[in-house]
């Protein structure tokens, strides 16, 4: 067997690729946001419960289901029974638009890098953002024209992905992980030290963890902790699954899972607090309050972040290529991951070769993105994400634990990796895959399906946000199809068998 292919050199190689993955964007400009915004210092309890009760149970399930079937996402649930391959072709696909647009945001945190240099967004970082680099529509029903310099840029971070996929596990993924993740820590590092360092820094540092304990009888905080720990850990996208096949038999799994879980929510933390320092410093300079200048996600990277540069004390310009390049990093230590969690089940279920999948999945994925680098294409991409991550991936969760918890059984799952592992968990993952996950995921799903009816996302007209739900549904039928169309799995199994 091409060893070197589909297994990790290393246990070191496969938990930096594990939290390669995890550690995204969301670390970077999601975590902070959120726990400020629910409860500051008092979201870490139920931060930390969801981590516990759902994040690393479920981390857990995806590594050794993978590393018990040996395959993809598709064909893990194939072996558990055939009706469940589209459950796994669900999480491939969401997956699939993910990356899609995914890609297109590390492009423009590529192309900051390069107006970092210059200062092109000058002192309207902004106006900037929307009018000159977006060249934004006023809808989704004026698309725009494709932003060519972008689309080249989305090429590129296509092929960077490409390149490292289609060199396989060990001299793709996992060398590629070994390399980003030291760059990307150190430069965090250079980024937080300043950011506390900055006169006004400790206020928003207050600000950021001040506990609000009243918080915590709000179920809006505790749903906004488990959506948190959904996203950062990556599990319910086929990418955890498709990375634990790659391990070998006798792989430790418990304590790989707690590793993983712990960097990356111990990353998003410490970049939190360097977030609120220099939100600190902004709201010192600028005489607003705290609450006037916070930002998440592209808000925060984009324009908050810009801003604060342009008011920075000395090294301005380094400090802004170093962000964005961690950005940038951060993102592609993903979209990798993303990229070999829906190549591995077009190998599997096709039995292509590596080659030819990544070939495939890259040349697709870049179509695809065409779409998010239009005038309209943030209007897009903020309307496919929010169905594809609040709903989509909610109810693979449910499915998932239900599947494994109580029609594989979590007590046979656990019977495997428990001798195998480090340490052994208790008949406690058995009930928070059988019976706390789908509960909480349950109540999740049905509290956001009420808010949608009462109020529809981000005040977009309701014509609009059919996109959303056609893009969701989509993926959905798509992945019956997969289920239907004859597969080359019995090649695989035999493979398995001459283990
Ligand atoms: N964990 C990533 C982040 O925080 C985002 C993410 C969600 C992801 N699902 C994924 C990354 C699947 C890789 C694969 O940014």
């Amino acid at each position: 067997m091409e060893s070197s292919e589909n297994q990790w050199g290393s246990r070191l190689g496969f938990i930096l690729a594990t939290i390669g993955s995890a550690v995204g964007l969301g670390n970077i400009w999601r975590f902070s946001y959120v726990a400020y915004d629910n409860g500051g210092g008092a979201f870490l309890i139920p931060y930390f419960f969801a981590l516990l009760t759902t994040g690393i149970p479920l981390l857990i399930l995806e590594f050794s289901f993978g590393q018990k079937m040996r395959g993809s996402a598709p064909f893990s649930f194939t072996k558990v029974d055939e009706k469940w391959e589209w459950l796994g072709w669900w999480s491939t696909l969401v997956t699939f638009v993910l990356i899609s647009y995914y890609s297109v945001i590390i492009s423009w945190s590529f192309k900051y890098i390069y107006y970092a240099f210059s200062g092109a967004w000058g002192s309207n970082p902004e106006a900037f953002l929307y009018n000159t680099h977006l060249q934004l529509t006023s809808g989704i029903g004026e698309l725009g024209g494709v932003n060519l310099s972008v689309l080249l840029i989305v090429l590129v971070v296509w092929l960077i992905n490409f390149v490292i996929v289609y060199n396989g596990i060990e001299a793709g993924v996992e060398k590629a992980s070994k390399i980003f993740m030291p760059i990307l820590a150190l430069l965090m590092l250079i980024i937080v030290v300043r950011g506390i360092t900055l006169p006004g820094a400790v206020e928003g540092i207050n600000k950021f963890l001040e506990p609000d304990f009243a918080a915590l009888l709000n179920p809006g905080v505790w749903l906004a902790a488990y959506g948190q720990i959904f996203f950062t850990l990556s599990v319910c996208f086929g990418v955890m699954i498709a990375y634990g096949s790659y391990l070998s038999e006798d792989s430790d799994i418990v304590n790989n899972a707690f590793i993983t879980a712990l960097a990356n929510c111990s990353f998003s933390f410490i970049v939190g607090i360097g977030v609120f320092g220099i939100l600190g410093y902004m709201a010192a300079q600028t005489g607003q309050p705290i609450e006037e200048v916070v930002a998440q996600s592209i808000g925060l990277a984009f324009v908050a972040f810009p801003k604060a540069i342009n008011m920075l004390p000395a090294f301005n310009t380094v400090l802004g290529v170093i962000f964005f390049v961690a950005l940038g990093i951060a993102g592609i230590s993903s979209s990798i991951s993303m990229v070999e969690a829906v190549s591995a089940p077009v190998m599997d279920k096709f039995n292509l070769s590596r080659k030819k999948a990544t070939t495939i999945v890259c040349g697709l994925g870049f179509i695809a993105s065409i779409l998010f680098t239009t005038g309209a294409g943030l209007y897009f991409l903020d309307i496919i994400d929010h169905y594809n991550m609040q709903f989509g991936v909610a109810v693979i969760g449910i499915l998932e634990a239900v599947v494994i918890g109580w029609y594989y059984k979590a007590e046979v799952l656990r019977d495997f990796f428990n001798p195998i592992s480090n340490f052994q968990v208790g008949r406690w993952w058995d009930i928070m895959i059988k019976y706390i996950t789908p509960l909480f995921l349950t109540y999740m799903l049905i509290r956001s399906f009420v808010m949608e009816l009462n109020q529809p996302y981000a005040g977009y007209p309701v014509s609009d946000l059919k996109i959303g739900w056609i893009a969701a549904a989509g993926v959905l039928i798509m992945s019956i199809i997969l289920n239907l169309l004859p597969n080359r799995y019995d090649g695989l199994v035999k493979n398995e068998t001459d283990l």
